[in-house]
């Protein structure tokens, strides 16, 4: 049974990790705007990569849908967001949190979920995104005064950087070919 790789991206992070998942599995990273394509219809495995935007996961209501609509098939996400790797300080929870939200667990208990650090770009930003993080940023920098968590993270974000690894993709892999 082929795999489908489809991704949601705008700064160009969650492609990044599309296209080297695609090149891992021998197959093509398909932009969310062609996912109606037969290649993906017809898939057995469908991978969605897509982006955390204010707590949720751009595109989240596709992948439900295609969910409820064929539960024969086998599924994966891979969230992609400026929260760093899972860690001692940046707990695994925080992220779980977020798939929760986008996917619950009780409504998909088979969904296997992956999450992998991208980066921050500003200028590539649309113009919402960028008032939206304006005022974000407004917001934190208060917080940041009292909480090394937020300041490192406010710090990052008004610098841009780019945190992506193709190494974080490995349990992704090992998953597919498990
Ligand atoms: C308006 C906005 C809201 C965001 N919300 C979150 C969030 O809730 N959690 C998170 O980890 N990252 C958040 N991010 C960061 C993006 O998920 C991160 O920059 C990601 O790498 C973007 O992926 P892309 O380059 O594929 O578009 C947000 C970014 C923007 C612009």
């Amino acid at each position: 049974m082929s795999t489908a790789v489809v991704y949601c991206s705008q700064t160009g992070f969650t492609e990044r990790y599309a296209r080297w998942l695609a090149e891992s599995l021998g197959t093509r990273a398909v932009p969310f705007d062609e996912r109606a394509s037969s290649s993906v219809d017809s898939a057995g495995t469908l991978v969605f990569l897509s982006w955390f935007h204010a707590g949720g996961l751009k595109g989240a209501r596709w992948l439900r849908d295609l969910m409820d609509g064929r539960p024969e098939r086998r599924y994966v996400v891979v969230g992609v967001g400026a929260y760093p790797m899972p860690s001692d300080e940046w707990p695994k929870s925080e992220t779980d949190a977020a798939f929760d939200q986008a996917f619950p667990q009780d409504r998909y208990p088979d969904l296997a979920r992956f999450y992998c650090q991208g980066g921050f770009d500003f200028d590539r930003l649309c113009a919402l995104d960028r008032l939206a993080m304006r005022a974000f940023f407004r917001m934190q920098a208060k917080a940041a005064r009292t909480d090394p968590r937020v300041a490192f993270a406010l710090d990052a974000m008004r610098e841009g950087f780019d945190g992506t690894r193709r190494e974080y993709l490995q349990p992704v892999l090992e998953h597919l070919r498990g």
